[in-house]
């Protein structure tokens, strides 16, 4: 039997550790990627403030709890809507949140990163923000209404440098059709690493694309905790900016 997409355990991002591999039955590589998990599991536990504070706030602020399609700034308010894919500890997240007239979506696995953004949701209840903790590639596909989003941002995704796991690196042609479908005309992608097998891997795949123009070290990345710690190893940082035809 295939596997159920729509399982809690990839939506919520479960406890990851035993949880097997699903197995393909469909050879498609577009199916098969959207079955790939793209994120290192979990480790240690969570502190009781950083439960109590996703669960004061994911009920209300969770996108995945919405009826399909969600306009962001249609909920939230404002005139843009943008998403950070994969905020680790929110640093790019706070940044967007500064633009008043933003509405952001912040979406990762990982716990402490959304615990602290859903604290900063009860601090100030009138933020323009939406949450999800969990795989945010059923999120981008199943939830965001097509042509809604302004832009993207994938900053410093888990890099899988060895070759046997570069599969799971979230920037795939498929990912790249689910990123089109929800960006507006004019929207963008804004990818930023300090590896460079990444950068290169980044290039090659928007190679592919004739339905983006594809720009190189064309912004400046906002100084996340990944960023910070790749100027501290003295990692080059490449950005790329995708944007839809
Ligand atoms: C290397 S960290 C970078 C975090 C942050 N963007 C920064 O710059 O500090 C990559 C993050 O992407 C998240 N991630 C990877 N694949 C994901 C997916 N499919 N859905 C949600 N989060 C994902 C990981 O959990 C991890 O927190």
């Amino acid at each position: 039997m295939t596997p159920d997409l729509r399982c809690n355990r990839w939506r919520t991002g479960g406890n990851l550790s035993n949880v097997p591999e699903p197995i393909y039955l469909d050879p498609s590589p577009e199916v098969q990627h959207r079955r790939i998990r793209t994120f290192h599991a979990r480790h240690g536990r969570v502190s009781q403030t950083r439960n109590a504070a996703i669960d004061a706030v994911l009920p209300n602020r969770d996108i995945a709890l919405s009826e399909y399609p969600v306009v962001l700034n249609l909920v939230l308010g404002g005139t843009r809507a943008v998403i950070d894919f994969g905020c680790g500890m929110g640093g790019l997240t706070r940044e967007l949140l500064q633009h008043p007239d933003t509405a952001v979506l912040a979406i990762d696995v990982h716990t402490p990163g959304i615990a602290d953004l859903a604290q900063l949701a009860v601090d100030n209840p009138e933020v323009k923000l939406a949450l999800h903790m969990g795989d945010g590639i059923f999120v981008l596909e199943d939830f965001i209404a097509p042509e809604s989003i302004d832009s993207i941002y994938v900053y410093f995704p888990d890099p899988w440098p060895k070759a046997r796991h570069q599969k799971r690196r979230v920037i795939q042609p498929y990912f790249l059709d689910i990123v089109h479908q929800i960006l507006k005309p004019g929207g963008t992608l804004k990818i930023a690493t300090d590896i460079d097998s990444y950068a290169a891997h980044v290039r090659t795949v928007a190679a592919t694309r004739s339905d983006f123009t594809f720009a190189h070290n064309d912004f400046e990345a906002v100084m996340t905790s990944y960023h910070t710690r790749a100027i501290r190893l003295g990692h080059t940082i490449n950005t790329f900016t995708l944007t839809k035809i």
